[in-house]
């Protein structure tokens, strides 16, 4: 399935000059939905998950039905202020100013492999917080799965130590 035909390119959004990639055109076709989700979950399957991680708010879109489909459970990454009990935090750049990603402290136990997924791969700034937080709780990284990469914006050369997956590359 050619899954370039689902997303929609939205020219000059949210500011003049970006090439915004709407997923929700994906998300929306069952089809297409389920064919994303399985080529995660095949890319998944040997590689003995025991969680899926991911950032808000389209992290979640992406790891919660491989989980479901792999049979293991999702931790959330959220913005600081959102996750009720004890969490660890980090500080990661955004393209205007900084933000604070967080993780509950019992989410991962060390040793544990994990999953994670986020629909795209930009500058990579959001991903490299993500393996940050995993690993500050001894998570192992196992593999990192998105929808899209952006090439032009360096992301695959912040991961290089890490096995990735896109399916797609704009
Ligand atoms: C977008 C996208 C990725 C991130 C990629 O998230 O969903 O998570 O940016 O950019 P990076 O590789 O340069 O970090 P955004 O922060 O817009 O939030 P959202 O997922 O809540 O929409
Ligand atoms: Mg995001």
């Amino acid at each position: 399935m050619d899954l370039k035909k689902y997303i929609t390119v939205v020219e000059d959004w949210p500011k003049p000059g970006i090439s915004f990639k709407d997923i929700t055109t994906l998300m929306d076709n069952g089809e297409a939905y389920k064919y994303a989700t399985d080529q995660i979950v095949q890319y998944a399957r040997d590689k003995e998950i025991d969680i899926v991680v991911g950032p808000e708010a389209r992290g979640f879109i992406i790891g919660c039905p491989v989980a479901y489909s792999l049979g293991v459970g999702f931790a959330p990454v959220r913005k600081e202020g959102k996750l009720p009990r004890e969490t660890v935090k980090v500080d990661y750049g955004l393209e205007y100013g900084k933000d604070v990603l967080t993780i509950h402290k019992d989410a991962i136990k060390p040793g544990q492999r994990i999953l994670i997924t986020d629909d795209l791969l930009a500058t990579g700034g959001t991903i490299l917080a993500t393996i940050q937080l995993v690993e500050q709780l001894g998570g192992i990284v196992a593999g990192i799965a998105f929808l899209i990469e952006l090439s032009d914006l360096g992301g695959r050369e912040k991961l290089k130590n890490h096995d990735i997956l896109t399916l797609m590359s704009y």
